[in-house]
């Protein structure tokens, strides 16, 4: 890289769009700087542990590492590289159009966040200038909603196993869609406020009345049957008591898609500040590389012992993150990274966002794992060189989050009872093929019991106490 990298960071998460600062990317560093009308504003900042009455005018240096060339709020706002990346592909393409070449690596992801550094998940906004701020703003146009059998006249399916002629027709259709990260193609649209009727359109960028957000996420061939399981997840989720935004599935040309309301929208289409449990560990400790590089133990330990307050009730947080990891283990999830945790800003309030991603993974299986981050221990060494055991670590966890036994339980037994009709639930879907039912049912059905003898084992311990 020869010259130093600027760009801006605007917000519409205030009553109008409102400029929050700038940042420079030299060889070594990434820095920003709160813009002095901004920590006035008394508004939300680029991160919960950067918020702009602790940080004031101070200029935060970020020492660049090959896993975050940025801070990692502004980072979160790049997809992912992988040769596979529908959205990264999708930029870039539409890049190559006008000529644009980047080099692989930091020079494309710089052009990508230019294109698709605004307008997405949360309240931030990258733009290379205030100019192209304003500009972005100044649109306050409706968008149009459109049928999508009628306007897509051509299969979406081919796009997203991507052909590069055909990512024109796309982005004429849709504009350069702001980017969501993961790994499944996804798309942010807006739909009726009412539900999903068959129209999409582009996102909104200010109030637009009758309207809602949405993300669209597409099933892949490679996993079929997996919006048939999100929905099932998220039904669940919901009568354990979670806070679960509103769902659709529906079928765009044969292909199954579910349609999740965006949470980090009021209900005046107004952005709400949020940022994953990834960024803000990354914030804190330079030794979280990736999205799963921590424990729902250390969570918890950053919740109670953050110098600056995390969550604002810290109880409340961790009975939520034990919930999740137990909820991940009834539902074949196993894959509650660190990008699959939000946090969300309600009124004054900062606490874990609604449920988003609670598939079963584990019902495919190369994703067949129990927990992609460690917990209380398990299958670690103890003292006297034995693997810690299931029971025991679900146990140390509780205890390390400060939950006691009889809550632990209490919250078991919930889960056993909600998702007792699980297994038929799995067998009655329509896509999910047979060799994965049975695979994801054997594997609830091993983990029921074992939850339930946990429950029984700290039932006849607690007798014998008493
Ligand atoms: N309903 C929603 N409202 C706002 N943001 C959302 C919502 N659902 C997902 N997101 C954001 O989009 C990101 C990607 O979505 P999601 O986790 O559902 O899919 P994914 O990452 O492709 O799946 P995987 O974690 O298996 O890779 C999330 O990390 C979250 O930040
Ligand atoms: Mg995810």
């Amino acid at each position: 890289m020869k010259t130093d990298r600027e760009a801006v960071v605007w917000t519409r998460c205030g009553n109008a769009p409102l400029k929050m600062g700038r940042f420079t990317v030299t060889m070594t560093e990434c820095r920003f700087s709160y813009e002095p009308g901004y920590i006035d504003s008394g508004l939300p900042g680029l991160g919960v542990l950067y918020a702009p009455e602790f940080v004031g005018t101070t200029t935060i240096v970020w020492k660049r590492s090959p896993y975050f060339d940025l801070l990692p709020q502004l980072q979160a706002l790049i997809p992912p590289a992988s040769e596979d990346n529908f959205q990264r592909q999708l930029i870039l393409s539409y890049l190559a159009q006008q000529n644009q070449m980047p080099e692989p690596g930091f020079d494309s992801d710089w052009a990508i966040l230019m294109v698709s550094g605004h307008g997405g998940i949360g309240h931030l906004d990258v733009f290379s200038d205030d100019q192209q701020a304003r500009e972005w703003y100044a649109d306050t146009r409706s968008p149009a909603l459109f049928p999508v059998k009628n306007e897509f006249g051509f299969s979406l399916k081919e796009f997203l196993i991507w052909l590069d002629d055909s990512a024109g027709t796309l982005l004429e259709t849709l504009g350069p869609t702001p980017s969501v990260g993961g790994a499944i193609p996804k798309l942010l649209l807006s739909i009726s406020r009412k539900g999903w009727d068959g129209r999409i359109g582009l996102p909104t960028r200010g109030t637009v009345e009758g309207r809602t957000d949405i993300v669209l996420k597409f099933e892949k061939d490679t996993y079929p049957g997996i919006v048939e399981l999100e929905a099932l997840a998220l039904d669940l989720h919901h009568q354990a008591g979670f806070d679960v935004p509103r769902y659709w599935t529906a079928e765009i040309n044969g292909m199954p898609v579910i349609a999740i309301e965006r949470y980090d929208r009021d209900s005046s289409n107004k952005p709400l500040f949020t940022e994953t449990l990834y960024s803000l560990l990354a914030t804190g400790d330079s030794r979280i590389t990736h999205h799963y590089s921590s424990s729902y133990d250390a969570i918890g330990y950053a919740i109670d012992r953050s110098p600056i307050p995390i969550v604002s009730e810290p109880m409340q947080a961790k009975l939520h993150l034990l919930k999740r990891l137990l909820m991940s283990f009834v539902t074949g999830n196993g894959d509650l990274h660190l990008e699959n945790l939000s946090l969300l800003q309600y009124g004054r309030k900062i606490g874990f966002s609604p449920v988003y991603d609670p598939t079963p993974m584990r019902a495919y299986s190369r994703h067949n794992m129990l927990s992609v981050m460690p917990f209380g221990n398990y299958g670690e060494l103890d003292t006297n060189g034995k693997p810690v055991d299931f029971h025991t670590a679900i146990l140390r966890l509780s205890k390390n989050l400060g939950i006691s036994q009889n809550l632990l339980s209490n919250m078991i037994e919930e889960l056993l009872y909600v998702s007792r009709h699980y297994s038929e639930q799995i067998q009655s879907l329509s896509s999910l093929p047979e060799d994965n039912k049975t695979y994801l049912s054997e594997i609830i059905l091993k983990m029921r019991a074992k939850l339930a003898t946990l429950v029984s084992v700290q039932m006849q311990t607690s007798a014998k106490h008493e």
